[in-house]
């Protein structure tokens, strides 16, 4: 029997340090940033196999692009069995680093919240827009290999210029654009009063034909009865996902954005060893009682993830026989 008998997808954080500000981000709960080893990567990467993870994010609470050693950190993933994608603010790609990264990624996701730079400043403050949106275009004529995928911020000012956003994407051909149904609070550390409601970011989801970044984190139906069977804490959020910090910690929650409750280290355990140790702990009363995911996934909640998660999976099957068959 399989040492974990389910899935999930791993976060790794080349470095909890940003070269930006984003208003949705309270990075400052970081007590102190820091930037992972090549050696700590080199040991988080043995830990990683398909029967445990069924993808990896390069993301984390930082923005990888800033890591000094991007180029090794990259060149690390070749021959590595798993999928990985990266998430990134978008300031620091240039056209050497994309053909460097062009196949080693299935998806290079870039964070943006608007055309309008007025928005653009307020949300994603330090970073420069004329810079980033010139960026992804160059991003979308260079890879090949990889796909692009355009992450929408979910404040209200980005939802209020949306129309403007979201037509400019697809006049360059950009079609690939994700939005999550829901503003975290990163367990209390951010308010959230006056931020849109998961109904309101549903309904521009649908009305707009994104795509819901929560599927990303779903490998397929058994898992996730597997995540629910064998977790004390039926915590969906918590149970899908694993981020590895900057240190090279295992983590309770990629929510707990104070990185407060570290598992074990990647020098001395497996990642089947944290999963298990895991599975065992009930809900963490410092940070669970202020998160706005605590009750979210009840029933009803549930069954429309899962609808969503069907009609998905039809559209993909039916993409699939209609190329081949063309
Ligand atoms: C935490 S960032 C880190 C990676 C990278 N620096 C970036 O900007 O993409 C990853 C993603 O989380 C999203 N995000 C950040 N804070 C959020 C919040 N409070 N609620 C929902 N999504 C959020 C960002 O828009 C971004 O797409
Ligand atoms: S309730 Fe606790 S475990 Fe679940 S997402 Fe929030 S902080 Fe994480």
């Amino acid at each position: 029997m399989k040492e974990t008998p389910y899935r999930i997808a791993v976060n790794v954080e080349w470095t909890s340090k940003c070269n930006a500000r984003c208003a949705m981000c309270p990075r400052s709960m970081i007590a102190q940033p820091r930037i992972m080893e090549l050696a700590t990567f080199r040991q988080t990467l043995s830990r990683l196999s398909p029967d445990l993870a069924f993808r990896v994010i390069i993301a984390g609470y930082g923005e990888p692009t800033t890591h000094p050693r991007f180029d090794d950190f990259v060149e690390a993933l070749r021959g590595h069995p798993l999928r990985f994608d990266m998430a990134t603010n978008g300031s620091r790609l240039d056209e050497e680093r994309l053909m460097r990264m062009d196949g080693l990624f299935t998806g290079l996701m870039i964070s943006f919240s608007s055309t309008d730079p007025e928005v653009y400043r307020s949300v994603h403050a330090n970073l420069d827009q004329a810079q980033v949106m010139e960026n992804i275009l160059l991003a979308h004529r260079t890879l090949k290999a990889t796909r692009l995928v355009i992450n929408l911020s979910p404040t209200a000012e980005c939802l209020a210029t949306l129309p403007g956003t979201v037509a400019w994407f697809r006049r360059h051909g950009i079609d690939s654009l994700h939005m999550s149904p829901t503003y975290y609070d990163r367990a209390g550390a951010i308010r959230t009063d006056g931020v849109p409601s998961e109904r309101d970011l549903r309904a521009k989801i649908r009305a707009y034909g994104f795509a819901s970044q929560e599927m990303a984190f779903i490998p397929g139906v058994g898992d996730i009865i597997g995540q629910w069977r064998h977790n004390r804490f039926k915590c969906i959020p918590r149970n899908t996902s694993m981020l590895i910090d900057a240190g090279g910690n295992y983590t309770y929650c990629f929510n707990d954005i104070r990185h407060s409750h570290p598992i074990g280290h990647v020098s001395d355990m497996s990642l089947g060893e944290a999963i298990a140790l895991r599975q065992a702990e009930g809900p963490d009363a410092a940070i669970c009682s202020q998160c706005n995911l605590r009750r979210r996934y009840r029933p009803r909640e549930l069954a429309r993830v899962a609808l969503s998660y069907a009609n998905g999976r039809l559209k993909e099957i039916r993409g699939k026989s209609s190329t081949r068959g063309a």
